[in-house]
């Protein structure tokens, strides 16, 4: 009998849904095709989807631009066919979550728009964050409230017609809210309530760190910190025990995962308590390098400060960690292999891990997408000299030897490389040391483990620049040196990622090894 919540060592696969699979034929995935992909997702073997943003929204940032936070945008489908999946998604094992986008709304949202057309200190404009700014330096300096930075370039501030400034985090198009005004509040914990009652079995929140600022908006010093006046201000923790009481009373468990950038596993261990999330994402594990002693720190940082435990390697936000490994290595085609090592690591850890589609498939990022292709803001609001998140977004290669490979029965709204018949699903599925075979025995053996093993981790020491650690019978042994190291004393090898002779472990490869 399983005791063990399921979100606690669940394996969560993101569906970056524009680029998963398209079934209207307009180019671009939707909740559709997604519905048609079930079956692949559930012989995947992951226990949960993660949608991003299908709203009603201008797309001026994939969709996480939202304009009407209860509907689906006509691209992507209906409501009928968001519930649809939903139905089909549990009847195949899987459970839903759903991405929630409340530090700010598109800019065509009603209330932003009403928020426009009326005047400063008016009720419409306290839902955003409009202020006004001092009179310009004599020299003509800086004119903005402050001096914060979007996340995207630019100036965080942008003029509207009265000469009043409104502030954006992100994009001009993604006002953010005034998540100190009770109507915000209220209208969240509404749309919260709309989804759980479709059925979702919990949310990704995006950007959830961000929602209160440092109520006197006062200057920052250049580049992140967690401590900052934007980011991680106390009150935002008091939203979050008002959610966890809404998703605690729905039946069933609803979960909720935090978006949060932090510079410390400490910091990031304060949206995890009880009364608070379920989860957070690990973008530690993600940052670090190809290194034993980096993986070795993040490990110990996220198992000392965290109660819940995740692990990321890739999401629709970063570089692709295939090309990631690639980078640092003589032969960039080490990435691969290294890649598959760090998922093995990651699924023997306690925790539940979050996979990013197509990574079962080992895409690299595609780094050569003609120009007039890209669609991310960050490559404009840099002119061009960010390549910006496009390269990991490219839509999935499913079948045939040509674009767009099966995605859909119209093109794709992004191009395709010419090399990737190799990498289709189709392809990968009908062999069996394919990337995609390998991450289904890796999911089907941690699901035939996992429920036996130990919360937590014993390090084992290991020759070289390699790491080991043991879970009760199993342990894991992974490779980041040059030189092959001798595997230590073992019954059995569950599964390796990459060719392994039984007695020693090559470069740029992980074992599971079980001691009976
Ligand atoms: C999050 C999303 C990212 C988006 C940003 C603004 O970081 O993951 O894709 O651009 O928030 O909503």
């Amino acid at each position: 009998m399983r005791t063990t919540p399921w979100w606690r060592d669940a394996v969560v696969y993101e569906i970056y849904v524009r680029s998963f699979a398209d079934a209207s034929g307009d180019g671009i995935g939707d909740l559709a095709g997604v519905r048609d992909r079930l079956p692949y997702l559930a012989e995947l073997g992951v226990d949960a989807i993660w949608l991003t943003p299908f709203y009603p929204s201008p797309m001026a940032d994939g969709g996480y631009d939202v304009a009407d936070y209860r509907d689906v945008d006509p691209l992507f489908g209906s409501l009928d066919d968001f519930d649809a999946l939903v139905e089909e998604a549990h009847a195949h094992g899987l459970r839903l979550i759903v991405d929630i986008v409340p530090n700010h709304s598109s800019s065509a949202h009603p209330w932003f728009q009403k928020a426009l057309a009326s005047t400063r200190g008016s009720e419409e404009r306290e839902r955003y964050m409009f202020r006004d700014a001092p009179a310009p330096a004599a020299d003509g300096g800086r004119r903005e409230p402050n001096n914060w930075m979007s996340t995207f370039g630019g100036p965080a501030w942008t003029q509207v017609a009265d000469g009043q400034w409104y502030l954006h985090l992100f994009a001009p198009q993604q006002p953010d809210f005034n998540w100190r005004n009770p109507e915000v509040r209220e209208e969240f914990l509404d749309i919260l309530r709309f989804w759980l009652a479709r059925g979702v079995d919990g949310f990704r929140i995006d950007v959830a760190m961000g929602l209160i600022k440092d109520a006197a908006l006062p200057d920052t010093e250049p580049g992140f910190t967690s401590r900052s006046p934007i980011w991680s201000q106390p009150e935002v923790h008091d939203i979050y025990r008002e959610w966890r009481r809404v998703l605690d009373s729905f039946p069933g468990t609803r979960v909720a995962i935090g978006e949060v950038w932090t510079d410390s596993a400490e910091d990031l261990a304060l949206y995890v308590r009880p009364d608070e999330l379920h989860q957070s994402f690990n973008f530690a594990w993600l940052e670090a390098p190809w290194s034993a002693t980096a993986f070795r720190k993040v490990i110990d940082d996220t198992l000392r400060s965290m109660t819940s435990p995740t692990w990321v390697l890739s999401n629709h936000d970063v570089v692709r960690h295939p090309t990631r490994y690639g980078e640092g290595a003589s032969d960039p085609s080490m990435g691969l292999a290294r890649a598959r090592a760090a998922l093995l690591a990651m699924l023997a850890l306690p925790g539940s891990a979050y996979l990013y589609q197509g990574e079962e498939l080992g895409l690299p990022e595609v780094r050569d997408l003609p120009p007039e292709s890209r669609q991310d803001p960050i490559f404009f609001r840099s002119n061009g000299e960010l390549l910006g998140r496009d390269g990991c977004r490219v839509p999935l290669p499913w079948s045939g030897t040509a674009p767009p490979y099966g995605f859909g029965p119209g093109g794709s709204w992004l191009p395709q490389p010419a090399d990737w018949a190799g990498l289709t699903a189709e392809r990968q599925a009908a062999d069996p040391i394919s990337t995609l075979s390998f991450y289904r025995r890796a999911l089907a053996t941690r699901r035939e483990v996992v429920g036996t093993l130990p919360g937590g981790i014993t390090w084992v020491e290991a020759p070289g620049d390699a790491l080991s650690f043991r879970r009760g019978p199993l342990t894991c042994v992974i490779n980041c040196g040059v030189e092959a190291v001798a595997l230590p004393p073992h019954d059995r090898v569950l599964i390796a990622s990459g060719p392994v002779d039984g007695t020693d472990l090559p470069p740029d490869t992980a074992v599971w090894l079980l001691t009976d």
